[in-house]
Order: structure tokens, then sequence, then C-alpha cells
């Protein structure tokens, strides 16, 4: 090696020492100045983010936090999260060690934590289970770090979204809105409260809570029936005043929403009965 291939060496040498004090947050005397011009560099250089990792299954199938393992990560829908600060649920002591390097998405709505269950496909599952792994997937992101994304049904080996995923996020915001459409339908239609006795079979009657719903009217019990469909629920029905759609309205028959083409009575049941045989 030369002189200049020595100086080199030796620069880097210092700078790395240097570099570690400022680190450490050692005073360094006359070289604080120094230290204050590679300060700002050596933060960038620490706080930049790591690059997003991708995993093949086989890679991820390490990470169970097994001695000797590279760590304790799981996935789901995909996405790889270091689950290491849960150690008492992932660890190979813990209850939930079965989802430990692998992406088991399906049964945390399904809890078949077997072999056969621990997968990662979501086929036909219902709404409320969609709903349900993306709660799960919030959590992961709210609780622990998010290390990068696992190559196969979800992600391409280039790390872009598969239309596998694509159709599952829509399916999921689908379900999100049908949610949400439901609990304002539930705000207008609050379910009727139920009750069963052997003399006279199943009743369904209303009150200021039912179905959850605190309001300021009791209602009376309906068939509120599903759009184009033969299938209904018991609903309250306001049965008073403007109907939900209109409530400003000047001129009103003051009949509520008994009117709503999709409220039907029961059989048997009298228009002002507060109690309904189902
Ligand atoms: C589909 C079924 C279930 C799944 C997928 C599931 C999954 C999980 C997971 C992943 C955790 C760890 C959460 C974390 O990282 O903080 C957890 C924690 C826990 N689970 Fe479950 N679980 C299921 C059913 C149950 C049932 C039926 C019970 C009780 C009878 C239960 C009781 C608990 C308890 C007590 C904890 C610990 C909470 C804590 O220490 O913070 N789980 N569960």
């Amino acid at each position: 090696m030369g002189l200049l291939g020595t100086s080199v060496s030796l620069l880097g040498v210092l700078l790395a020492v240097l570099g570690y004090l400022v680190w450490t947050g050692v005073d360094l005397g006359p070289l604080n100045p120094l230290a204050q011009m590679v300060k700002p560099y050596l933060e960038k250089v620490s706080t930049e983010e790591p690059p997003e990792r991708l995993f093949t299954t086989h890679q991820l199938s390490k990470y169970t936090g097994k001695s000797g393992s590279p760590g304790l990560y799981l996935g789901i829908l995909g996405k790889v999260f270091d689950v290491k600060k849960g150690k008492k649920h992932y660890g190979p002591k813990g209850g939930y060690s079965f989802f430990a390097g692998r992406d088991g998405t399906r049964a945390f709505v399904t809890g078949d934590f077997t072999e056969a269950g621990l997968v990662d496909n979501v086929d036909g599952l219902v709404p409320r289970d969609l709903i349900g792994i993306k709660e799960w997937i919030q959590m992961y992101e709210k609780e622990y770090k998010y290390v990068g994304k696992l190559i196969g049904r979800y992600y391409n080996d280039e790390g872009n979204p598969t239309k596998e995923l694509l159709d599952v996020e829509d399916k999921m915001k689908a379900a999100h809105s049908e949610k949400n459409a439901e609990e304002e339908l539930k705000k207008t239609f609050p379910p009727c409260n139920s009750m069963y006795t052997k003399e006279d079979g199943a009743k369904v009657f209303c009150s200021k809570k039912s179905g959850g719903i605190e309001r300021d009217w009791v209602g009376v019990p309906r068939k509120l029936y599903k759009p184009g469909s033969d299938r209904y629920r018991c609903a309250c029905v306001k049965n008073t005043g403007p109907p939900a759609g209109d409530p400003g309205a000047d001129q009103h028959k003051d009949r509520g929403d008994l009117d709503n083409p999709l409220v039907k009575e029961y059989d048997g049941c009298a228009s002002d009965d507060t109690v309904c045989r189902t």
C-alpha cells in the first residue's frame, strides 16, 4: 500500500472514531467544532428508514424467535411485522407461536390454527371477516414494527401488490361501506328486542334502547325487508312525526316511517301493538 493509501485509511479510521464519539455524546474539547460539522450527516444516516425488505416464504419461515433464528416476524395479508415485542404471545413458548414465521391471515378470523387453517388465502370469507383482518392489520401497524413484504400471493417479487391483493382490498372497502350503511340504517330502524316463552313462543317488542340504539322514541315492531329480497328483520319503526328521509318536512302525515315501502306489519299484530308474535 502506498503513502496515499495509508493516509486515506488513517483518515477513515479517524472519522469512524470521531463519528463514534459524536454518536455517544462525548465532549471532544478542541475538536468540538469539527464534531458539530459532521453531526448532521451522522444524524441523517442514523434516522433514515431502513429499506423495506422483501421476504420469500422460506426466508420468513426462519423468523420464529427460536434460538438461532434471525428474529421473530409474522406476516398478515403479505405485510411482515417484527413482533419481538410480543414474544410472550408469538415466541416459541407463546400461545400464538404458530403465527410466527409465516402468513396465516385466514386463521386470524377463522380461529383454525391447524396447518390447513394457517394459510394466507381469504377465499370465501364473508365481509365481516375481511373487516376483522383489516382490524388485525391496523393493530400490527399500531403496535409493532413493519419490516417488509412477503413475495407470493399478495406481493410480486418487485414488492408490487398483486391483483389478488387489490381485489381483497376492494372487497374490504366494500365491506366497510356496507357496515357503515347498515349502522346508519339501524339509527332509523333500530332492531327490536326479542323474548321467548314456552306459552307464547317468540315475541318482539320495542324500547328506547332496543338494538343498542338510544333514542327519545320507542316505535312499533315491523318487518323491515332487505331491498329486492324476501328476507327481513324486525325493526322498531317510528310511528309519529315526519319520515326520517325528510326530517324538516312542514307537511307530513305524522306517521314517522310507517309508510316506508320496505316496512310491513307482522301477521296477526294490530297496527298500534307494541308487542308482536313472530
Ligand atoms: C379467532 C380467534 C383468535 C385469534 C386469531 C386470536 C389472536 C390473538 C393474538 C394474535 C394475540 C396477540 C395480540 C398481540 O400481539 O398483542 C392474542 C392475545 C390474546 N388472546 Fe387471542 N385470539 C383468538 C381468540 C381468543 C379467545 C377465544 C380468547 C379467550 C378465551 C383469547 C384470549 C387472548 C388473550 C387473553 C390475549 C392476551 C392479551 C394481552 O396480553 O394483551 N383469544 N390473541
